[in-house]
């Protein structure tokens, strides 16, 4: 018995003595209220999903090949890609509309930019997808503002610009884990995210409809296939369910991602303005009853699972939480990262955020950069 199982039954007695319950299985926080579809929360957890968030995007630069390749090795459950289209309406895997992020775009294309917001900005939908395969690919770096020099914001992770990398099409990623499945036999899953179809839609392409008509290509057809379909736009995810399953003959799983209306994540037109789309309904009464109707499950931020009541250590369930269990939607939270810069404010340390996620909260499954890391928890915790 390892030391937090030990720690577990010893407070699983003492409460149990109270007459109060043992409420939770992390011996720092206290968790309150319901959990998953009615359980107590000392029920054993059925099945947890791990998803590598942008492949092993902790140890190899963000969707390249060779971190979808040390993801499917760590023996992940679900592989993420993040979609965006060329000018000459490719698929490709990025996690932004932009290549500035995580290629030498700008060293070999200068003149090639837009002005976003007054930044310059280089999309790759203005570009083929033969002048984004000649890119070379990076670990994810932002620019110093005075000298433009260019620095990562994880500097323990893959160096920046060396060894060979390039932007993939979404064919290229699902041949590779089709192969490494039939290779290894394994059955590791593909987990797909539209980006921004509203600037796709802007340029006159259809993402939705290209990306399902690829899936559907490669035999992701019906909702018992190793697949899910998820986007932030929640129009959009609509328009996929009442309208693109059905004319392509698809029935696939689909997840709500959920952001803060801040992020700028999805933005429609107003006034014939672009202004960001407003999330505050799902966090309302009744908003994830109405996610139920047209999705399978939620992505929310991690912070939107916990709310903080008066006493400083006793976290509770956020109501969106309870709201996603109570309409059987799937939660799969993301990134689960283990810098501590990127552990939120209500965990104290990693191995802590994933008692909160996985034991206390009982999540259905977690995006992660480190997925190595959360399956060596799940797999302690099973031992
Ligand atoms: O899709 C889940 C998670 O990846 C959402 O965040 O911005 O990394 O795509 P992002
Ligand atoms: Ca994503």
């Amino acid at each position: 018995m390892n030391l937090n199982k030990f720690y577990q039954l010893v407070s699983c007695i003492i409460l149990a003595i109270l007459s109060v319950g043992c409420a939770g299985i992390s011996n720092q926080t206290t968790i309150a209220g319901p959990t998953a579809k009615g359980e107590t929360m000392n029920q054993p957890i059925e099945s947890q999903i791990v998803i590598a968030h942008r492949g092993a995007s902790g140890y190899a630069p963000e969707h390249s090949l060779v971190a979808k390749a040390i993801a499917h090795t760590m023996g992940v459950d679900f592989i993420e890609q993040d979609v965006v289209m060329t000018k000459d309406n490719h698929l490709v895997v990025l996690h932004d509309p932009f290549l500035d992020r995580v290629t030498n775009v700008m060293e070999l294309f200068p003149k090639r930019s837009r002005k976003i917001n007054d930044e310059a900005r280089w999309l790759a939908i203005d570009f083929t997808l033969a002048e984004i395969k000649s890119l070379d690919m990076t670990e994810g770096f932002k620019l110093d503002p005075k000298t433009q020099s260019k620095f990562s914001p994880y500097p323990l992770r893959f160096p920046l610009f060396k060894s060979s990398f390039r932007v993939s099409t979404l064919q290229e990623e699902i041949e590779l884990i089709q192969g490494l499945n039939h290779s290894t036999g394994k059955d590791i899953g593909i987990y797909v995210e539209v980006k921004a179809p509203w600037l796709h839609r802007r340029e006159g392409k259809d993402i939705s409809k290209a990306t399902l008509s690829v899936l559907k290509k490669y035999g992701y057809e019906n909702k018992s296939d190793k697949v899910f379909f998820q986007c932030f736009d929640p129009e959009e995810l609509k328009r996929v369910k009442q309208d693109l399953l059905t004319e392509l003959s698809m029935d696939i799983k689909l997840v709500q991602l959920i952001a803060e209306t801040s992020w700028n994540e999805t933005m429609i037109e107003s006034d014939g303005q672009l202004v960001p789309y407003n999330y505050d309904w799902m966090f309302e009464a009744g908003g994830m009853k109405e996610v139920s109707k047209y999705a399978d499950g939620i992505g929310p931020w991690m912070p939107m699972l916990v709310s903080r009541d008066s006493a400083p250590a006793r976290l509770t369930e956020s109501k969106l939480l309870q709201s996603a269990r109570d309409n059987s939607l799937l939660v799969h939270p993301y990134t689960v990262r283990k810098e501590a810069a990127q552990i939120p404010p209500f965990a104290k340390d990693f191995n802590h955020l994933l008692e909160i996620l996985l034991n206390d909260l009982k999540v259905d499954g977690v995006f992660s950069d480190h997925p190595d890391l959360v399956l060596d928890f799940i797999n302690d915790r099973e031992r």
